[in-house]
């Protein structure tokens, strides 16, 4: 029997590179992607596989508890990978509920729904199946100084709704795997960059900019400092924990490649003008420097050392090589660019910016 694998949040950034490897890595799986299709989810992402024998999609909200309980006894699932958040911190400052809704209740949901499936049987350790593998993030470490990594056994410290919910979730995933023997795993990344990366976040958001002429606002002094890793690279971690990692663990992944806000978008504008063919400089003219974001954590670096002694991981291209990928993907689907930014989000974005 082929077993079956729930991914939630398959429509999304980074879902849509997880559902896309898993379905073509392993046609001996059955994927059934579960997406609410909010305004970060789009199908879109996976023209490619929609087609596979492997692939199902379910379009169902982790709020609706009926449709989750359809879904888990129609497909006795073997495995949950656990992507579908709200994602984004500027949306979560001003508007905390929904993260509180998606993130914390949504992944609640889950768990109930996997706990009923599986029971609270002890399972033996290290096995794959059953599993309930939750992805989150860095940001519920908080902030770091000048110095220092965030490392598995980083106290937890998160500043801003958006981290705060992904604390909550990984407390809550962790709370099942000690109370039910709920079979759980949790990894916590760094920022992620790619294709089909929603164009609210820094990369994708300056890419869009650039192209279409427009400022680019860099919030504060630019001085905050982000990890980044290419998402391809996430993708095969998590594949990796996925099967190899134990039970109840934690594995920390970033890109060993630490960026200070204003000298990554600096790069980001001279390949631009490179790609685009414009006169050196002409980028950089865009660059304006806008009131903070609230709350806004200084810097984040993993410490990776355990996914890489343990599981054998490390990312696999530069950080030169996943840019430059990045951009081109942009600059041949516009199209996907002018469909995501229109209408409905286009609204949200106007009102974002003129709160400032
Ligand atoms: P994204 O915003 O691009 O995608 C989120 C997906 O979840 C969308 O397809 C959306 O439709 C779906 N979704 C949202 N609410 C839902 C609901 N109530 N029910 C069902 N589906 C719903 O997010 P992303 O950047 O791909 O992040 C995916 C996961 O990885 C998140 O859990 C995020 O916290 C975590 N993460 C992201 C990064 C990063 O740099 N982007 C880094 C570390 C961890
Ligand atoms: O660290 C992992 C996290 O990375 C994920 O958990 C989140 O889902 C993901 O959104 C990302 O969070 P960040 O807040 O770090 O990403 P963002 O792209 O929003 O911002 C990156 C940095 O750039 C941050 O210091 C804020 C700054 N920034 C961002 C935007 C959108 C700007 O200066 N200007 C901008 O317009």
């Amino acid at each position: 029997m082929k077993k079956t694998i729930i991914i939630t949040g398959g429509a999304g950034f980074i879902g849509s590179h997880v559902v896309r490897l898993f379905v073509n890595k392993y046609p001996e799986y059955r994927i059934v992607n579960v997406d609410a299709l909010t305004y970060a989810g789009n199908l879109e992402n996976l023209r490619d596989v929609e087609a596979a024998d492997n692939y199902i999609f379910e379009k169902a909200d982790i709020l609706h508890t009926d449709d989750l309980e359809r879904i888990f006894s129609t497909y006795q699932p073997d495995g949950i990978i656990h992507l579908a958040a709200e994602s984004h911190v500027d949306r979560s400052i001003l508007s905390p509920l929904d993260f509180v809704y998606t993130n914390v209740v949504g992944t609640v949901n889950l768990l109930n729904a996997a706990k009923k499936l599986w029971g609270s049987t002890l399972y033996p350790q290290p096995s794959t199946f059953p599993r309930f593998y939750h992805v989150s993030t860095d940001e519920v470490y908080g902030a770091l100084g000048e110095t220092g990594l965030f490392t598995e056994e980083t106290p937890y410290s998160p500043n801003s709704p958006y981290s705060a919910s992904k604390a909550s979730s990984d407390h809550f995933v962790r709370a099942y795997g000690e109370t039910y023997h709920l079979p759980v795993i949790i990894t916590n990344c760094s920022n992620n960059y790619g294709s089909h990366h929603f164009p609210e976040k820094l990369i994708p958001l300056f890419i869009n900019n650039i192209i279409h002429k427009k400022p680019l606002p860099v919030y504060g002094d630019g001085l905050y400092t982000r990890d980044w890793l290419f998402v391809k690279d996430h993708a095969a971690a998590i594949d990796l924990v996925f099967h190899k990692g134990n039970n109840l663990a934690t594995y920390n992944i970033g890109g060993f490649n630490e960026w200070k806000n204003i000298d990554l978008v600096k790069l980001l504008c001279k390949l631009m003008d490179e790609k685009l063919g414009n006169v050196k400089g002409t980028s950089e003219k865009l660059i304006a420097y806008i009131k903070d974001r609230p709350g806004h954590d200084r810097r984040y670096a993993i410490d990776a050392s355990k996914i890489n002694k343990e599981l054998g991981w490390k990312p696999s291209v530069t950080f030169e090589e996943g840019l430059a990928q990045t951009i081109d993907w942009y600059l041949e689907n516009t199209e996907w660019l002018k469909n995501v930014t229109s209408g409905e989000y286009t609204k949200y974005y106007d009102l974002q910016y003129t709160k400032r």
